[in-house]
């Protein structure tokens, strides 16, 4: 719809005389619910009130002088200027549009080639991958493909957390039933087994804390033992990670986690202090949030040890001189809201002018039986296992419709990873979601294998349709029911500037579901390879379809196959 309501403002602007700028013109123009009242509709009371003449006059007045090749005709209804598209100019202008442009369709330049760092993902090393980190990767990636499809530049970062007391614990416990090769062979489970094996004899044991303790002790003062122990744990964690990256096909730009930051805190818990920002309390050095109705920010335990809030103002503050962001988002779940507020805040009070420009996007949580999963108690998924059951799934689903098909593996792995990511993306985000593997394999309905799937059929069509020189001859003429795919297609490149302004990327999965509805509905009623006056049209309308439905999905971070 872009670009009709673009041109209807454009006109509009040159009828009302410098009174409402053509900015203000296109967000007033809306769409009216029932077609019959027309395509567009342009309200007039703002005019009414500078001019001083009731609505229905102007609404009048300005019908009789509006004219234009894309409508077909401007009448008033009541306070209404409504504007009816003419269809065949509007079908022509938007298919050239699309095949032209390709997958530049519904590109911005407003991000200008600034920065926007995303952080996402930041799993923690010596832990199994958890469903929330799953969200955080498939909304930060999706937010970052969204974000340079506005013409921004991204760095990608992985916060990983790679330092804290639970590797106190952990050293522990490996110290007493660690086994080097067992943790070699299967270093998630077996750091988790140890993981959970301290916690259950901690109790019953409360030594086993105080040593722990010790232990984290002795890696913040940079025992080598302790730090060669640390450095195998991450490394053997984060190979493991990788692999679930790369069935996702997420990558990143930066890997420092919050160890990275560990010299160079001094010199923020330095500034805090020239700034006279830092109080004690109870032994601990705070910053007092009062003034924000928040309760203090932590910055350094009476030990002398720094905290999570600690390290995120250094990275903040580091990746504001590495990378001069325009914007930082962090996708971490809504639980650490408070942190981030904390953390801006205490930015904000260390007169850094872009704390203003940091995003906390927050994501709901995923439920097991209406409850959250805890790492503590071991009760988690494996996330690779449901990954590798979802590429399994849709292997067995081609065996079964296409035993022909070529690359069946490697579209296997597109469409059960499809399956997954879509799954994620099509609730907004702050809903929380309950795990159901069922739910996360279905691929009909409205799934990502469902929009892949009319995307395959679309490609079909052309395949059989053969070599055409699709945006070449385009009349616009074609039957009445291809106007809701045509509609549909014209609002892309707006449903792309909502999903980048509100950090939605349902805003796009809802849309492409819609699409595919449309499509599909079109392709059960029309005989699209019929050979008659509007063949060319038709296809070109397939082929739109075809790069939007692709574009869309390559923006949510799944893959389309041309064949499934
Ligand atoms: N590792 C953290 C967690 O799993 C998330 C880190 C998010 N990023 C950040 N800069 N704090 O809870």
């Amino acid at each position: 719809m872009l670009h009709v309501i673009k041109q209807y403002a454009k006109r509009i602007t040159g009828e009302v005389d410098d009174a409402l700028s053509y900015e203000d013109i296109e967000k007033l123009i809306e769409i009216p619910k029932h077609e019959k009242q027309g395509d567009l509709a342009f309200p007039c009371f703002v005019l009414a009130k500078k001019w001083r003449k009731p609505p229905q006059e102007i609404a009048k007045g300005l019908s009789e002088k509006l004219t234009d090749s894309l409508f077909s005709k401007i009448v008033a209804v009541g306070p209404y200027v409504n504007a009816f598209l003419h269809k065949e100019t509007v079908v022509k202008y938007v298919l050239e549009q699309i095949i032209q442009n390709g997958k530049n369709y519904g590109s911005w330049s407003f991000g200008n080639s600034k920065n926007v760092v995303v952080d996402f993902s930041s799993p923690n090393i010596a832990k199994p991958f958890s469903m929330g980190h799953l969200r955080s990767t498939v909304i930060g990636n999706s937010l970052a493909h969204i974000a340079e499809k506005c013409g921004y530049k991204t760095i990608r970062i992985n916060h990983l957390g790679d330092w804290g007391t639970q590797f106190g614990k952990l050293m522990v416990a490996y110290k007493l039933w660690g086994n080097e090769q067992q943790v070699k062979q299967n270093p998630i489970k077996e750091l988790l087994a140890l993981y959970v094996r301290f916690h259950a004899e901690a109790e019953k044991d409360a030594r086993l804390e105080e040593e722990a303790r010790m232990w984290f002790k002795k890696l913040e003062d940079g025992d080598e033992e302790a730090y060669q122990l640390w450095l195998w744990f991450r490394e053997e964690s984060l190979q493991e990670f990788t692999k679930i990256y790369d069935l996702l096909s997420v990558r990143f730009d930066s890997y420092h986690g919050e160890a990275f930051y560990n010299d160079k805190m001094n010199e923020t818990v330095k500034k805090l202090i020239d700034l006279k920002l830092l109080e004690q309390s109870d032994g601990a050095q705070i910053v007092n949030l009062k003034e924000f109705n928040l309760p203090p920010c932590l910055i350094q335990k009476s030990d002398g040890a720094t905290l999570y809030a600690t390290r995120d103002l250094t990275a903040a503050i580091y990746r504001y001189h590495h990378y001069h962001f325009d914007k930082a988002f962090y996708i971490v779940g809504q639980e650490q809201s408070l942190h981030f507020q904390q953390v801006i805040h205490v930015l904000e009070k260390m007169n850094y002018p872009w704390a203003k420009n940091i995003s906390h996007i927050p994501f709901g949580f995923i439920l097991k039986d209406g409850k959250k999963m805890s790492t503590r108690k071991g009760k988690v998924v494996l996330l690779e296992k449901v990954i590798e059951e979802a590429i399994q799934l849709a292997q067995k689903n081609i065996e079964e419709k296409n035993p022909n098909l070529t690359m069946k593996e490697e579209v296997a792995k597109m469409v059960g990873v499809g399956a997954i990511i879509f799954h994620d993306l099509k609730h907004e985000k702050q809903n929380n979601i309950e795990f159901s593997l069922g739910d996360m394999l279905k691929f009909e309905g409205n799934t990502g294998p469902y929009v892949q799937y009319t995307h395959a059929r679309a490609c079909s069509i052309l395949r059989k349709a053969g070599q055409l020189e699709l945006a070449k001859d385009l009349t616009g003429k074609i039957e009445e029911e291809s106007w809701m795919i045509v509609k549909q297609l014209m609002l892309f490149p707006s449903v792309i500037e909502k999903s980048f302004q509100q950090h939605e990327p349902s805003e796009i999965s809802k849309y492409l579901i819609q699409l595919s509805q449309d499509f599909n509905k079109y392709y059960a009623h029309i005989k699209i390879l019929h050979n008659d006056h509007c063949l060319t049209t038709r296809l070109a309308l397939v082929k739109a379809t075809t790069i939007v439905l692709e574009e869309g999905l390559r923006l949510l971070g799944i893959q389309a196959p041309k064949q499934m």
